[in-house]
């Protein structure tokens, strides 16, 4: 009896200090939900969007909601956005600094160039010239395995190292970890499921762990440079090869979904399609040189338009932030509210800017000119609530922390699509096909992933 009274009073302690918070005037609205601890983990977990469309209707443009015993504000204003990312926000890092110089000036045009030898490479390998017959694939498993090979030997290593893990290995089980990634964060695997994880991501830190160690390896610049600050501050070889898998994933796991978004919208949208493949074949009839202009800093905004509208569409990351020092977030309506040190700010423009009414009319449809002025010059001018907008889609976050790698994604983008558009006959298999639905799940992921796959057919062009 004593026992069962002792563990009744500590079960509602324990119950009080999970979920005892409490909000202050300054403060935004509070949600914790209605499930101890977890919250709103759950409703969060299987479709974000649609969860803080939710929480919106119910408290405005800013709220905090708990999810699994953390406190996340969630911030949804697309004027407001910026405040968010601001110093108090975020710590400067040297790994940072360092990305940056190497994704950027003659660093940059270097990592482009090797990028385009290996799409050149693998895109031949996968159909020789003399193949006179169709090669059937879905349009993602296409897209995503060849800019994963391409920019895994590009930044991880190449050719002449004897430890070198082979691409299709490293896709193999990257693929697996991929899938398994978004219930991996939320905590949600099955036991089978964890010890599959388990399995690939021991295998893939075994794979990368001679990467960017010796000056022959093979692996980019940047990666060595990686390599060697992770030394000099003395991290462990384990924690070394865990930190270049999450750099795996973060340079190679969003431009091969992006990539098939792009391919989709432009088969299944006639008209996008012929406007991209022309503009695309004035800059072929231009070809003078050795070098191709695609390789070199040649103006394309109607692809640029397309591209953007489709990472509109698909690019879902949620952009978070710590909160290191309390802070006073100053709203673009004049409001004010407290940050708590410690907890996490969070942006998720996809539901706003990128899918809001407001600002982009008819945003479920895929416009391949949104982006364009009548002119054909970039359009830039958005508005909300009468003001221009100075974020009106962020597919690669904002701020300090902003992607470091935008510039060489997109190089790599356009010069994958202008391969295959340009020496390449494509088309979908049944041409009544519609894009497939998105993967609710992956929600706040980075780049979306389609349910299923969209059946593609493709052989070489004779003359190339
Ligand atoms: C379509 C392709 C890509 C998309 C949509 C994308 C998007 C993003 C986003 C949203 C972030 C977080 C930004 C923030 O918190 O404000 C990020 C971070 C980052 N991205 Fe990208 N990215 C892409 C491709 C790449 C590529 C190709 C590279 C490098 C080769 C790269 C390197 C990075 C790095 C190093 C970070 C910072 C990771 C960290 O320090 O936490 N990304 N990216």
């Amino acid at each position: 009896m004593i026992l069962t009274i002792f563990l009744l009073v500590h079960a509602v302690l324990l119950y009080f200090i999970v979920t005892h918070r409490t909000r202050s005037k300054s403060e935004p609205p509070l949600d914790k939900g209605s499930i101890p601890w977890l919250g709103h983990a759950l409703e969060f977990g299987r479709d974000a969007s649609k969860f803080l469309n939710r929480m919106k209707q119910k408290h405005g443009d800013i709220f905090t909601v708990r999810a699994a015993g953390r406190y996340v504000t969630v911030l949804l204003d697309p004027h407001s956005g910026s405040s968010a990312c601001g110093s108090h926000i975020t710590r400067p890092s040297k790994k940072k600094a360092m990305t940056k110089k190497h994704f950027a000036g003659t660093n940059l045009a270097a990592l482009d160039s090797t990028m385009s030898r290996h799409l050149e490479a693998l895109l031949k390998a996968d159909t020789p010239p003399n193949q006179t017959h169709w090669k059937d694939q879905g349009l993602f498993d296409f897209s995503y395995s060849v800019l994963f090979k391409a920019g895994y030997l590009t930044l991880f290593g190449e050719e002449q190292n004897n430890n070198r893990s082979d691409p299709t290995s490293v896709y193999e089980e990257f693929k697996k970890f991929d899938g398994l990634l978004s219930k991996l964060a939320k905590g949600t695997l099955k036991s089978e499921e964890k010890r599959t994880a388990h399995r690939v991501q021991q295998r893939l830190w075994e794979l990368l762990a001679p990467a960017g160690l010796a000056e022959d390896s093979g692996s980019s610049p940047w990666l060595q440079g990686y390599r060697r600050l992770l030394q000099e501050e003395g991290v462990d070889e384990d924690t070394q090869r865990k930190a270049l898998l999450m750099q795996l994933w973060a340079t190679q796991g969003n431009v091969g979904p992006a990539a098939f978004w792009l391919l989709g919208f432009l088969l299944t949208n006639p008209e996008a399609l012929m406007a991209v493949k022309s503009e695309f074949s004035r800059i072929s009839e231009m070809e003078t040189s050795e070098t191709p202009l695609i390789d070199g800093p040649v103006n394309t905004p109607v692809f640029d338009s397309a591209l953007e509208e489709s990472l509109r569409l698909t690019a879902a990351p949620f952009i978070t932030r710590e909160v290191v020092q309390e802070k006073t977030l100053h709203m673009a309506d004049g409001q004010e509210y407290l940050l708590r040190k410690g907890d996490r700010v969070c942006l998720f423009p996809f539901n706003s800017p990128q899918m809001d009414p407001e600002i982009h009319n008819e945003p479920q449809k895929y416009k391949y000119n949104r982006f364009l002025n009548e002119d054909g010059s970039t359009k830039r001018d958005f508005y909300k609530g009468g003001r221009k907008l100075k974020y009106y889609t962020m597919p690669w976050g904002a701020g300090t922390n902003g992607c470091v790698g935008k510039q060489f994604a997109i190089n790599t983008i356009r010069k994958f699509v202008y391969l295959v558009l340009t020496n390449y006959d494509l088309e979908l298999c049944d041409p009544s096909a519609q894009m497939p639905e998105v993967d609710a799940s992956r929600y706040g992921f980075g780049m979306l992933q389609p349910e299923g796959d969209l059946l593609i057919r493709y052989k070489q062009r004779k003359t190339c």
